[in-house]
């Protein structure tokens, strides 16, 4: 199949443009398209037939479910069963924004969309062209993240064609995405809301609008049990690895430099290639190993930016060896930290201790 590629000016385009997009998510083709997250790959969310496709284009294991994309609260009602008080007041307050919330289904969302189960995720974006293809082609667009499974979520249009062209019917380019990490994924389906991953909008945001809210037991265990079952089918399967090994180093700040130093040097003493993952702060410190600007310890919202891109950029680089400075785990750093070490297969030294 030829993927269509069409540039889209965010600043002058008007619904027109969108009509060939609309068109082929009407026919029950797929359609790559940015929001303000991470690119996804879209199909109308009500044709089993659809849902499929994704599966086959991103070679996604078919337990593993679709969010659905809406642009008003009531889409939400044709598609939940059931909206209970706190997802009306997390609405209210996170959309349309990067949160998915995930409810009982009504029987018109097909299981192929929601890998077989009973509820389904949605989620309003704020993304203009997000918004606009879902309006023009009238339909709500099951959307994971456009990247081929396993590989890094894409943050721009030439990730989606690097990992899916000739796989899907079209590429709608609209630049770089703002926030570079997926929507924060809660369950309201239970008595407390329950974070099944971290995302940009965090707990501590969460509970200043419902009061109590929950994470769920995965997410919180660094060496998460074989025998526990993730609630988010899609916290199971390795995910945004490079092609190298990546490895976190933690701890205080000089150690961590000094242990990456150490390994970077060992590294390409043995003839690696090695890539090392920095922050404007500590760039300056590494003498061996190709090093890369992730974004600023001081401003968090630029490391989740700079980190599936930074991924991307180690493949093209062909690094072998990646070392990776980690990051506090507050705030925005729960769902940082999750991607990292979900992407190093949870490979991580802690400098001055040992290997966890
Ligand atoms: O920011 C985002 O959420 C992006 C953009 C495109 O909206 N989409 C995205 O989709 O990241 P995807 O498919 O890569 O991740 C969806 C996550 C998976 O971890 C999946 O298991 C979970 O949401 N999920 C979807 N439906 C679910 C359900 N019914 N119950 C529990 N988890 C669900
Ligand atoms: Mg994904």
């Amino acid at each position: 199949m030829k993927t269509k590629y069409q540039v889209i000016d965010l600043n002058h385009y008007t619904e027109a443009d969108l009509a060939e997009a609309g068109r082929i998510i009407c026919e029950g083709g797929l359609v790559a398209f940015p929001t303000e997250t991470v690119y996804g790959l879209g199909a109308d969310a009500l044709q089993e037939e659809a849902a499929r496709k994704i599966y086959a284009a991103k070679g996604r294991p078919s337990d593993n479910p679709l969010i659905v994309h809406i642009t008003k609260m009531e889409d939400l009602e044709a598609l939940a069963e059931e909206v209970p008080e706190c997802a009306r007041k997390l609405a209210g307050a996170f959309w349309p924004g990067p949160l998915t919330m995930v409810f009982p289904k009504k029987p018109a969302v097909p299981y192929g969309t929601t890998g077989g189960l009973d509820t389904v995720a949605v989620r309003m974006p704020s993304h203009p062209l997000a918004r606009d293809l879902i309006r023009v082609s009238g339909r709500f667009l099951a959307a994971p993240s456009a990247n081929a499974s396993g590989r890094p979520s894409p943050t721009r249009a030439s990730h989606v064609k690097d990992d899916l062209d000739g796989r899907i019917d079209m590429i709608l380019d609209g630049g770089e995405v703002n926030i570079g990490l997926e929507s924060t994924v809660v369950d309201v389906t239970g008595e407390v809301p329950t974070i099944l991953r971290p995302g940009y909008v965090t707990q501590e945001m969460m509970q200043r609008v419902v009061g109590r809210v929950e994470i769920d037991r995965a997410i919180l265990e660094e060496n998460v049990d074989r025998h526990f079952v993730p609630k988010a089918p899609g916290m199971k399967y390795r995910h945004y690895a490079p092609k190298g090994s990546l490895t976190v180093v933690e701890g205080e700040e000089e150690a961590v430099i000094r242990e990456i130093c150490r390994l970077a040097e060992e590294g390409v003493k043995a003839g690696k290639r090695v890539g090392i993952i920095a922050t404007e702060e500590t760039a300056g410190r590494y003498p061996a190993g190709m090093v890369r600007v992730i974004g600023s310890r001081a401003d968090e919202e630029s490391v989740a930016h700079g980190l599936f891109a930074i991924l991307r950029e180690f493949d093209d680089l062909e690094a072998q060896l990646i070392y990776s400075e980690g990051f506090g785990e507050q705030g925005l750093g729960r769902a940082i930290m999750n991607r990292l070490l979900k992407a190093a297969g949870h490979q991580v030294i802690t400098a001055g201790g040992e290997k966890v």
